[in-house]
């Protein structure tokens, strides 16, 4: 698949966004070495810390399926954003322990402009299981 059709799917995902207080809708996509996709759209809510973004539900989308980090081969997320949209710090914690280190992140926008990153890439010195020895 190319990273216009994953982008594509993307935007399918963004389709389920709920978001009435920020009026902002991201939409991701999982896709797994087995060849599934998993959606992802931010969900909002009242008391906007319980926001959730659209990276998160993908990926917890497809762990609810089954799937576990090494399951996994791709990322994508799509706002609309002058730039690429780019994961919050929050899913970048989260995306590090759920995501192949070396797994493709692609990051994109509405009017086609698409860039391609990993998470070693996002977040350099992560945090980890290893650090609670
Ligand atoms: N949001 C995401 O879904 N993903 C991101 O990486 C950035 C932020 C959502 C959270 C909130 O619903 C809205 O975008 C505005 O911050």
């Amino acid at each position: 698949m190319t990273n216009e059709e994953i982008v594509a799917l993307a935007k399918e995902g963004r389709k389920l966004s709920y978001s009435p207080y920020s009026h902002f809708a991201v939409g991701a996509v999982v896709i797994t070495k087995d060849g599934k996709q998993y959606f992802g759209a931010n969900i909002e809510n009242a008391s906007y810390p319980l926001c959730m973004c659209a990276e998160r539900n993908a990926l917890y989308n497809a762990y609810m399926d089954g799937y576990k980090k090494n399951d996994l081969l791709v990322l994508a997320l799509v706002a609309d954003t002058d730039d690429v949209c780019t994961p919050c710090g929050a899913c970048r914690q989260v995306i590090s322990e759920l995501f192949p280190s070396d797994g493709k992140i692609i990051m994109a926008n509405m009017n086609g402009k698409i860039k391609e990153t990993t998470i070693s890439e996002l977040l350099p010195f992560a945090f980890d299981s290893s650090d609670l020895q």
